[in-house]
């Protein structure tokens, strides 16, 4: 039985001050739902002050991004070190990192060791560009994403990681895939990934998100398949209302 996970993606949006009432607007309808692991990923500067506020609950935090070096001169970059005892959670390869700012593959599984090595559980985001989609690619594309990532982890650490499936073409975009076509591709493609490499105990042991256009009104569609674990949300979870309705609704469909 995997237990449902939702987590909120901020992305570059809010400034400290913001990112402390949205919280304060959504913390108690969070902290209500239980059996379903909520997560919020607030832009880096915002961590320490939202660490605060999510102390009294069972609300978790993560971060964003960070780099697989603990410290040096790496300008911008924000450390391991940095998030572990802020956050339990780091968002790794985000489309919008490989797109923007040309995290490849194997950075990608350097940030995921990185990851394991301090403590902090990887929420790893795989998903193919529409024209990958309509050239019919996505399970050789997603599947070699997923096997880049996993690249010399232990059957124990996959079991406890993220996987966010996220097709391109349905982040930010309103048009999200269907609730049939993305349990397919987390069923086969990515679960049939981590069976080959591993075993099955360990495809079936990882839970796994969609992301991409996740809204209230389509929450349940995602949620009733038995391949889709939770959710990744970008826009509306800067939406308080929305965002614990996402919630809620997770907890209701999976029974929890
Ligand atoms: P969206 O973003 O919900 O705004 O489509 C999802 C994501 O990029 O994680």
């Amino acid at each position: 039985m995997r237990t449902p996970i939702i987590a909120g993606n901020w992305k570059m949006n809010k400034t400290v001050d913001e990112a402390v009432s949205l919280v304060r607007e959504m913390r108690r309808g969070l902290n209500e739902v239980r059996g379903v692991d909520r997560v919020l990923c607030p832009p880096s500067v915002a961590l320490a002050a939202v660490a605060g506020l999510l102390k009294p609950t069972t609300i978790k935090l993560g971060a964003q991004n960070m780099y697989w070096e603990e410290k040096g001169a790496y300008t911008g970059e924000t450390s391991p070190l940095m998030l572990k005892g802020l956050c339990q959670y780091v968002i790794i390869g985000h489309s919008e990192r490989r797109g923007y700012f040309g995290e490849t593959d194997e950075g990608v599984n350097r940030k995921i060791k990185a990851a394991f090595a301090h403590g902090l559980t990887p929420i790893v985001c795989v998903g193919e560009s529409l024209e990958q989609h309509e050239a019919g690619q996505i399970g050789e594309w997603v599947s070699g994403q997923v096997r880049a990532a996993l690249e010399g982890l232990s059957a124990e650490q996959v079991r406890s990681m993220i996987i966010a499936y996220e097709p391109l073409w349905a982040i930010g975009t309103g048009k999200a895939a269907t609730g049939a076509g993305a349990n397919s591709v987390i069923g086969l493609t990515i679960r049939g990934a981590i069976a080959d490499l591993y075993d099955e105990a360990t495809a079936q042991a990882v839970r796994v998100q969609y992301g991409g256009s996740v809204k209230p009104a389509n929450t349940a569609e995602f949620m009733t398949q038995p391949e889709i674990d939770g959710a990744l949300v970008g826009g509306a979870s800067l939406r308080a209302a929305d965002f614990v309705e996402i919630v809620r609704i997770a907890a209701q469909v999976k029974g929890v």
